[in-house]
């Protein structure tokens, strides 16, 4: 089976209040979006690394991307899970190949991490997601912003990507929900009855949501980068 690592990149980052998408701010002489699809192509298992962008992407052909297993689609939709959708239908997977779904905007992405969740998954027959369990205590508000309640933080996972799944069953999932509220591809997955396996992620993949997120991810990189 093949392995597609499918990156959406197609959102707007309108959280963020940037003229450009964050996926294609500099970070550290590189596009954000660099960094992560860096990772994925390093990935010995990895077979492509498949970009969705927006059809009206005016940015991605401004960058010299320079590496290896690197394919862009141009199918980017309304939703992430739309523009996951037909980033699938464009690549034509045989029903067993894997996909691996990764934000772009989770630019501090390891090889080992990548690399644990496929070995997590291997023989596996629907997939998984890289996931950390909870370390607060978790309240849930009322309308005032009052404490309504102490949530037991036992067995909550909170979810990153990549989410790694068979190509059909991802299809399946994703048909019928893209234009629905789903935040995750597991989670179109639950609703077909089927169990992601969950397995530890790190704290660095974390997904830069707003600009006080970008210190973080800078210092990160260039770490690696030592
Ligand atoms: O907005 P958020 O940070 O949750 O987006 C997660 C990922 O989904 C990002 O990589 C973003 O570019 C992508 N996305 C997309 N198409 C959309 C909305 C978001 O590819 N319509």
């Amino acid at each position: 089976a093949r392995m597609i690592a499918l990156v959406p990149a197609a959102g707007s980052g309108s959280r963020f209040g940037a003229p450009s998408p964050k996926q294609y701010l500099q970070l550290n002489g590189k596009p954000l979006m660099w960094h992560a699809l860096a990772t994925l192509a390093a990935v010995p298992g990895v077979d492509e690394v498949a970009v969705v962008v927006s059809p009206q992407d005016e940015w991605f052909d401004g960058f010299d991307w320079d590496l290896p297993k690197l394919s862009v689609r141009r199918v980017g939709g309304a939703s992430r899970a739309e523009s996951v959708a037909n980033g699938l239908a464009a690549l034509a997977c045989a029903e067993d190949d894997w996909v691996l779904v990764h934000d772009a905007a989770r630019c501090c992405l390891s090889v080992a991490a990548v690399e644990r969740l496929i070995a997590a998954l291997s023989g596996h027959v629907v997939g998984g997601l890289l996931a950390l369990p909870v370390p607060d205590t978790v309240k849930r508000a009322d309308a005032d912003g009052h404490v309504a309640a102490t949530v037991t933080r036992n067995g909550l996972w909170l979810a990153q990507t990549p989410q790694m799944f068979r190509a059909g069953v991802l299809e399946n999932a994703l048909r019928g929900v893209a234009a629905e509220d789903i935040t995750d591809e597991a989670a179109a997955v639950e609703r077909l009855g089927l169990k992601p396996l969950l397995v530890e992620g790190d704290a660095q993949n974390f997904k830069v949501t707003y600009p006080r997120d970008l210190a973080l991810a800078r210092a990160i990189l260039a770490a690696r980068e030592d």
